[in-house]
This record gives C-alpha cells, sequence and structure tokens, in this order.
C-alpha cells in the first residue's frame, strides 16, 4: 500500500516537473533546505487554499492541514435533489476587481448574475404595504454603508432614519405603530441574517466594509462554489493539481510552536501526535476557532494586541435550511419576505417561537425546486441543535402560514442543513464590525499581522476573512489575505 503510494507520488512528480519546469525550477534553492516544507498552512478554506496554491505555484514546499475531511471552510458544496447547493457561501459578492469572479472567467466558468426583489407575505393573510416597505428600503439602503459622526448601533441609526422619511413624506404613518413595528422588526432580521450578526443594534453604522463593484450575486448555480477550490488547486477539468503542495485533510492542529530566534524553525503539532516542522505557517482558521483555542493553539501565547482583536471583532452565526420539492409551487421570483403579525408571534407554542426569526426564503440556482431558509443570531444555533423532522414541519408549517392561502404546499421530499456554530472548526460563519468596532479601529489589520523573529522575518502569518480590514465576511476577502500573506513569503522577482 505505501509502496504503490509512493510509486503513484514519484510518478506525479516526475510528470508535474517535466509539465511545469519554470515553476519548479524556482523551488531548487529551497529544495537543498533540509526542511520538510517551507510553509505549513493551516486550513484550507478559501485563506488558506489561495495562501497554499499561490506558494505552491511559485515552487514551494507546502503542507495544508485541513482538521475537516474536505477542502473549502465555510465553502460547502453538496449534491441535492438534481443538482448541488451550498450550505456555506452562495455568491460571488461583486465582479471588480474580486479574486473569485477573475478564477471562473479565466478558467471559462459561466457564474451567472441572481437577481432579488423584495416580495412580502404577510403571517395574517392580510395584503402587505409593499410598496411603502419598498421604497423604505430603497431609501435605507443608502445608509448600510453610511458612516455617521457619531456611530450609533445599526437598528438605532436605522430606526432614525426611517422616522425622519416617515415624518417628511408619510407623517400620518407616524402613529401607525402595527406598522413601524412590524417593519423594524423585519429589517432587524434581515440585516442580521445579511451580516450573519445577533442583532441590527450589535452592529454598528459605522462598518469598515466596502462593496465590489459589479453585480452583487453572482452565482456558481450547478458548478457549485467548490469549483473555486478546483480551480485554486489546478484539479479543475481533471488538472494534474500542483506537485509541491501536501494536502492532509481530517488533520485537526493542536499546537503551533515557534521562537524569536532567526535560526528557528516553526513546528507544528497535530492531534494525532505528528509534528510537521517549516520555515514558517500560516494560520487561516476561523475567528470562532481562534477565539476557543488561541490560549493552547500558539507557543509563545499570542501578544496583546493580537488578543484584543480575537476578543472584540465578531464572528455570527447564519443557518441555512434547504428543502426539496417534488414541484415548483411558489410564485415566480427568487425571494420571498415574511413580516410577522405581533399577535401571530405571541401565539407561537415555546418550542416553535425561532420559525418568528425566519424573514426569507430564497431559491438556489444549483438545484430544482428546493428553498432556502435563512436564520441567524442565536435562534440559528438553537436550530443546529434540532432535528431534521423537527425542523422540516415547522419550515412547512411556516411556509403554509404565509404563502400557503391559495395554493397547495406539497410535502417537502428532502432537507439539508448547515451546522456553522456546532461544527468545532468552525464556530460560527463570518465576521462582522459589531458596536465595538468604531473604537477598535484596527482590529482587523492587527489580528493579521505577522509574528516575526529577530530578524523581521514572518514566521507566523495570518490570513482568513476576519483578518480583511474592508472584505471580510466574504470568499473574495478571505482569497486577498491568503494571497496577501503568501506574497510575503515571495520574493519580489517571484511574485506573479
Ligand atoms: C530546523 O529544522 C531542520 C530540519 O528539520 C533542522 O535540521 C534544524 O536543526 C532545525 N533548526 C532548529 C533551530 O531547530
Ligand atoms: C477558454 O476559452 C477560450 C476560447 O474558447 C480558450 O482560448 C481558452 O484556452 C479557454 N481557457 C481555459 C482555461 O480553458
Ligand atoms: C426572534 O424573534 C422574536 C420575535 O420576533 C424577537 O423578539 C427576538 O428578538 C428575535 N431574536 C433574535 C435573536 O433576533
Ligand atoms: C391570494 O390570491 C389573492 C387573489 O389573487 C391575492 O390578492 C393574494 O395576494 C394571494 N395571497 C397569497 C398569500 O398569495
Amino acid at each position: 500500500m505505501s509502496q504503490l503510494q509512493s510509486t503513484e507520488m514519484s510518478y506525479t512528480v516526475f510528470f508535474a516537473v517535466a509539465l511545469c519546469g519554470a515553476a519548479w525550477a524556482a523551488s531548487v534553492p529551497h529544495a537543498s533546505n533540509s526542511q520538510s516544507y517551507d510553509t505549513i498552512v493551516i486550513g484550507l478554506g478559501s485563506a488558506g487554499t489561495t495562501a497554499a496554491s499561490t506558494l505552491a505555484r511559485a515552487g514551494r514546499r507546502v503542507l495544508a492541514l485541513e482538521a475537516q475531511d474536505r477542502v473549502g471552510g465555510r465553502v460547502h458544496t453538496v449534491p441535492f435533489g438534481d443538482g448541488v447547493v451550498e450550505l456555506g457561501a452562495e455568491w460571488i459578492h461583486g465582479t471588480n476587481p474580486n479574486r473569485v469572479y477573475d478564477a471562473a472567467v479565466q478558467n471559462n466558468v459561466t457564474v451567472l448574475p441572481q437577481y432579488f426583489e423584495l416580495a412580502f407575505y404577510r403571517s395574517d393573510g392580510e395584503e402587505p404595504k409593499s410598496a411603502l416597505m419598498k421604497e423604505l428600503f430603497n431609501y435605507l439602503s443608502q445608509f448600510f454603508h453610511a458612516s455617521p459622526l457619531v456611530p450609533l448601533p445599526m437598528g438605532s441609526y436605522l430606526t432614525d432614519r426611517i422616522h425622519h422619511y416617515l415624518e417628511q413624506k408619510y407623517p400620518s404613518l407616524l402613529s401607525d405603530r402595527d406598522f413601524i413595528d412590524e417593519f423594524q422588526n423585519f429589517l432587524d432580521l434581515y440585516i442580521s441574517d445579511y451580516e450573519a450578526a445577533y442583532s441590527w443594534n450589535d452592529m454598528s453604522s459605522n462598518c469598515q466594509f466596502r462593496n465590489v463593484e459589479g453585480h452583487p450575486y453572482m452565482s456558481w448555480h450547478r458548478y457549485g462554489y467548490r469549483t473555486f477550490f478546483e480551480i485554486l488547486l489546478n484539479k479543475y477539468n481533471n488538472g494534474p493539481g500542483l506537485p509541491t503542495l501536501d494536502i492532509k485533510l481530517s488533520t485537526e492542529v493542536t499546537r503551533v510552536a515557534w521562537s524569536r530566534a532567526a535560526d528557528g524553525n516553526v513546528t507544528v503539532t497535530t492531534a494525532d501526535g505528528a509534528t510537521y516542522t517549516a520555515d514558517n505557517v500560516i494560520v487561516t482558521v476561523s475567528l470562532g476557532v481562534l477565539k476557543e483555542t488561541h490560549e493552547t493553539l500558539f507557543s509563545p501565547q499570542l501578544n496583546g494586541e493580537k488578543r484584543t482583536a480575537i476578543e472584540k471583532i465578531s464572528i455570527g452565526v447564519k443557518h441555512k435550511i434547504v428543502l426539496l420539492f417534488p414541484h415548483v409551487w411558489w410564485p415566480e421570483g427568487q425571494e420571498f419576505d415574511f413580516i410577522w403579525n405581533r399577535e401571530d408571534i405571541k401565539n407561537l407554542a415555546d418550542d416553535e417561537k425561532w420559525i418568528s426569526n425566519i424573514s426569507q426564503i430564497t431559491t438556489p440556482m444549483g438545484a430544482s425546486n428546493t428553498v432556502t431558509f435563512w436564520i441567524s443570531g442565536r435562534p440559528a444555533i438553537l436550530v443546529e441543535s434540532l432535528s431534521d423532522d423537527q425542523v422540516e414541519q415547522k419550515c412547512l408549517q411556516l411556509l403554509r402560514k404565509f404563502m400557503g392561502r391559495n395554493v397547495t404546499i406539497p410535502e417537502p421530499t428532502a432537507i439539508v442543513r448547515s451546522s456553522w456554530h456546532s461544527n468545532p472548526f468552525t464556530r460560527g460563519s463570518y465576521t462582522y464590525d459589531n458596536v465595538l468596532a468604531p473604537q477598535y479601529p484596527t482590529a482587523r489589520e492587527d489580528l493579521g499581522a505577522p509574528l516575526t523573529d529577530s530578524s523581521g522575518r514572518p514566521r507566523v502569518l495570518f490570513a482568513g476573512e476576519a483578518t480583511s480590514p474592508n472584505h471580510f465576511g466574504t470568499v473574495h476577502g478571505a482569497s486577498e489575505t491568503g494571497y496577501r500573506e503568501a506574497l510575503k513569503l515571495l520574493p519580489k522577482s517571484e511574485k506573479e
């Protein structure tokens, strides 16, 4: 068995050397080094896979250790129905500039824009004030990334804006407490879902996130987001992979030890007791994992700035529930939005209150006859712990309450769900700028700063969406940080 493997391996290396002569030549100086690897990359999500593949393409010997049994991190494409669905990241947000979009285009993968339009339904079956809510929503969208002089919790800030707008344009509506209350409740859920935040009042009005130009929702549809990783790893279309990159899946890292000595190595220990040494290491685990493990993961322990960043930045939870139906029963559209009447919420039993925290469903592009329910924050953590049967029945009840008055909604035939919070290798979905962010404006840079040895060379580097100052929470943001850190390890002449 081991002999067969090693034969296969040298065979692969042989062909790869023949095929990638130039890249291989670049690595020769390092090959004379007696260390086993130049760089160890911890975690193969978007950041880690970008870092590992960038270095390997430049001929560096890279070991990538991934705790889960798959590549992708918080991108997770699974087969479902007649296609695939995304349990993690679903869209490419913006196209110019966007590393993820570029990867698709350069490999002739056609990604498709998905168009969303608010379509309101009410729990009590009354006619929703759709035109007014869309008008308010449009007006408010200019304030999602505004930065008022005095930072406020996002909810308070937008609530002020709503009152201001109504005062100017529809003063009589100011006394319609039910409308204002229901709309604000909807916005809280909708915006929290978008940011994976615990509440819109946990988000800051002075968020440092910046959109990328171009269509904000490009879908990998039936290719699946995993195609991005196949492209990075040179495996797309039966590509040969990257000869100087070793990948070990299901390999959890338990310790990263390094020293400030200029001749020192970085030693990485895994849960099975193995140790690996390299010149340097790039840590790309999620902020949720850092929060939980950093005290024991690093030797010596992280410095004060990093610890503060890990503590103060928030990672939220977003839970996706995808149901498969025997046929499409919903009207045309890709998004359906739910306005809850307060009485209807009160009438829910305690064990089903969480369905009132679902404000939206969308239709994925990767598989026919499927619907995704979005839920975030504490209710999402609760739902992760429930059984598929319970969740499926409550979601069906929700659909019938809001959308089933004129149409018979059939029983779903399958369900699949995410588990980003209960998963010990993610412990959350993605980070957002919470109300503390304006007080800690450099937290993300601090988190991403490399730890250097006494000669100033970077030894322990950090990448991942949480370290992206303006593109956090996205796959392209994560990929940018992986590229950023890889470049720190390549001399200028070798950079792509
Ligand atoms: C670094 O690792 C190499 C190869 O494992 C070893 O020969 C060398 O002694 C190590 N250096 C230190 C300072 O431990
Ligand atoms: C993409 O398509 C163009 C035009 O057909 C072709 O020249 C190019 O080689 C293709 N690229 C890849 C990576 O397949
Ligand atoms: C969940 O929904 C209930 C009812 O609308 C609301 O009171 C509560 O704040 C929501 N919880 C979260 C965490 O959004
Ligand atoms: C049901 O049909 C009526 C009449 O066509 C329409 O006005 C109403 O919006 C529909 N309700 C739902 C929940 O689809």
